[in-house]
């Protein structure tokens, strides 16, 4: 059932389990070991059927080898996906997690995890008690560097301010901002955003929870179901994959898309569909890679935080490289990245960051 996703895929490695006694099913994708481990997330899902998600995990890995490499980090891509029949909680939750970790430690090292979606660093304390050493983001009580979340928001928030530079010339004060999606990210997101004199529009599903995030910044909350039709010069999606889509893109009504969220483009066709509107895009691997600086960073290359911060002001520099590529060359910014990525990929004999 899954052969064909398999046959498609350009990926080294795929391992598939049925977890018996919850019904899960566990998908390790280990995209690339070009440059080191295959080292992604482990997102934790309900899907329609068990091929959508390992379909996410394939495309979710690929990603994950393209941010690594651009990043300079010394790790290939993989991700991992938990296709459960409703999210688990107490001991349920514990027992399935770790039955995964004893599946992770089974691949000695050949793929390493952190958080993703709907799983938290309590969950990789768990995983860890069965793959210990290959397991980041734990949590500091267990030893771990905590939730990567604040990372990733400061180095999207520097990605912004650089794309908005290159964009409108100028920086995020009196600029207005849509931030979709109002959780770990997208919370300290808005913050930085408003500490910097931008107009912020939160949106989330849950409003309750946009709600509380715009009360702390003075921002206002716009329903999720109107957000894409807001009047904003940058539209940060902080959510979910594949809100951008032949669909979506002619409803935007912004002049920059710079946000965390993977996998944003639905195709690779919707790059240019931006381009044509007019619309700069940051590719989302290149400016959210303050995830994984924080957790290899300070757990494997001993970052302190003041290097942790140059490393995540670093990713602005890193778009303006991607941009001014995609300039020179006439392409998307997308293909602009994944160039760079390839090239990276291709001489993987100094990664930048442990080469310093
Ligand atoms: N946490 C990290 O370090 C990190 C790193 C790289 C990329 N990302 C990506 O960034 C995104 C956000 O990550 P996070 O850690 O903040 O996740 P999170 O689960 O804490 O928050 C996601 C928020 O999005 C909301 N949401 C879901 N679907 C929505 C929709 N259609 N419209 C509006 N809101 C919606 C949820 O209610 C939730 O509040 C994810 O796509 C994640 O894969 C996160």
């Amino acid at each position: 059932m899954f052969e064909e996703l398999i046959a498609e895929w350009d990926g080294e490695r795929v391992v598939i389990r049925h977890d018996s006694p919850s019904g899960a099913w566990m998908f390790i994708c280990m995209h690339s070991t070009r440059l080191g481990p295959a080292g992604g997330g482990t997102r934790m899902n309900v899907y329609d059927t068990p091929q959508d998600g390992l379909a996410d995990a394939m495309r979710l890995s690929r990603a994950m080898t393209a941010k690594f490499a651009v990043a300079g980090v010394d790790f290939g891509g993989g991700k991992a996906v938990l296709a459960v029949r409703e999210l688990p909680r107490g001991y349920e939750r514990r027992d399935l997690l770790l039955r995964y970790g004893d599946t992770v430690a089974s691949l000695r090292g050949g793929f390493v995890t952190a958080p993703d979606m709907n799983t938290t660093e309590s969950d990789m304390d768990v995983v860890a008690e069965r793959a210990e050493g290959f397991v980041f983001c734990r949590s500091p009580e267990h030893g771990g560097s905590g939730s990567s979340a604040p990372a990733t928001a400061l180095g999207v928030f520097h990605g912004i301010r650089a794309t908005v530079q290159r964009a409108l010339d100028r920086d995020v004060e009196g600029l207005t901002v849509l931030v979709q999606g109002a959780g770990g990210v997208g919370g300290a997101l808005v913050e930085l955003l408003a500490g910097a004199g931008a107009r912020v529009l939160v949106s989330d599903l849950d409003e309750d929870r946009a709600q509380g995030v715009a009360a702390n910044a003075h921002a206002s909350v716009v329903p999720a179901d109107r957000a894409l039709d807001s009047e904003c010069d940058v539209y940060a999606p902080c959510a979910v994959g594949g809100v951008l889509n032949e669909q979506t893109i002619a409803r935007l009504r912004c002049r920059v898309v710079a946000g965390a969220a993977n996998n944003q483009l639905a195709s690779p066709a919707d790059a240019q569909r931006l381009a044509a509107r007019g619309i700069l895009y940051a590719p989302d691997f290149v400016i959210n890679a303050g995830g994984v600086f924080h957790g290899i960073g300070k757990e494997l290359l001993g970052w302190d935080d003041e290097r942790l911060g140059r490393e995540l002001e670093s990713i602005g520099d890193t778009l303006r490289e991607v941009f001014d590529r995609a300039e020179r060359d006439g392409t998307s910014t997308e293909a602009a990245a994944q160039r760079l990525a390839d090239e990276r990929l291709s001489t993987p004999t100094q990664p930048r960051a442990l080469a310093r």
